[in-house]
């Protein structure tokens, strides 16, 4: 079980099933969490009007819109997932930006097309918990690759909180309450469940920022709401 939920086709499977309630499950289980954490991780770095930016693990574009604004009609934004489930709904919300240039890639993060040394920024939301700690080592190489030297990058994904009666009531909820809040809205499958599971094991980012760090990344490491997410963010040095 444990090498099998970090297998690519196995996640892929997993975000296809959640693709069509992903959204309505987030907005309504987060309590408006998810999406202020995603800015708050967006703002860790400097986006500039004109940048490239990477959107990894883009899923269906969440990230999209706080970054379109910083970086305007002249910046471009790469936007790369491989669930076909998530990416459809993703280019249904590009019809929203028709005055900006976002391109959508389809493929594995391990195996991308992007350009090396082609991006001013690297953005991940709630994309690391699905990785082991060989595809986070992996990811960091992958991020070290396509920045351009001094480019930036901010991760950010939930977490277990350091004070222990908050982590208890969170598992509690994020392993079962959620899962019950899924069978509520008839989605049939335990893809939530898994959800929890993923971020049992992720723990916090602290060994995401080591991994970094190791790959040549300037990188520090972040809280958000008591630990409720962490992230890290950083840039390529020269
Ligand atoms: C929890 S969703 C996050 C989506 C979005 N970033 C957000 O803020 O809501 C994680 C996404 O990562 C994608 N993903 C997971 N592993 C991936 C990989 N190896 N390559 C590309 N996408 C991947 C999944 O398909 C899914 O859409």
């Amino acid at each position: 079980m444990s090498d099998t939920i970090y297998n690519e086709g196995f996640v892929a499977g997993l975000f296809d099933q959640m693709s069509g309630s992903y959204e309505r499950m987030n907005t309504i289980t987060s309590f408006g969490f998810y999406p202020l954490w995603r800015v708050q991780a967006i703002k860790k770095i400097d986006l500039k009007k004109g940048d490239q930016v990477a959107d990894l693990m883009t899923g269906i574009g969440e990230c999209w819109k706080p970054i379109l604004t910083k970086i305007g009609t002249t910046g471009v934004l790469t936007a790369l997932d491989f669930s076909d489930g998530m990416l459809n709904i993703a280019y249904e919300k590009k019809k929203q930006f028709p005055d900006h240039h976002i391109q959508i890639v389809n493929e594995s993060v391990f195996a991308n097309s992007i350009p090396s040394n082609s991006q001013d920024a690297v953005i991940c939301a709630y994309g690391m918990k699905t990785f082991s700690d060989q595809q986070i080592q992996d990811f960091s190489a992958e991020v070290h690759r396509i920045l351009k030297p001094n480019g930036q990058f901010s991760l950010v994904d939930v977490s277990l909180p350091k004070k222990k009666w908050l982590r208890k009531l969170y598992l509690f909820y994020i392993g079962s309450v959620i899962p019950r809040i899924s069978k509520l809205f008839a989605i049939k499958n335990d893809s939530y469940k898994m959800l929890g599971i993923y971020a049992k094991n992720f723990k916090n980012a602290k060994r995401t920022a080591e991994l970094f760090s190791k790959s040549g990344l300037q990188t520090e490491y972040c809280e958000y709401f008591f630990g409720c997410a962490t992230g890290i963010y950083g840039q390529k040095l020269q």
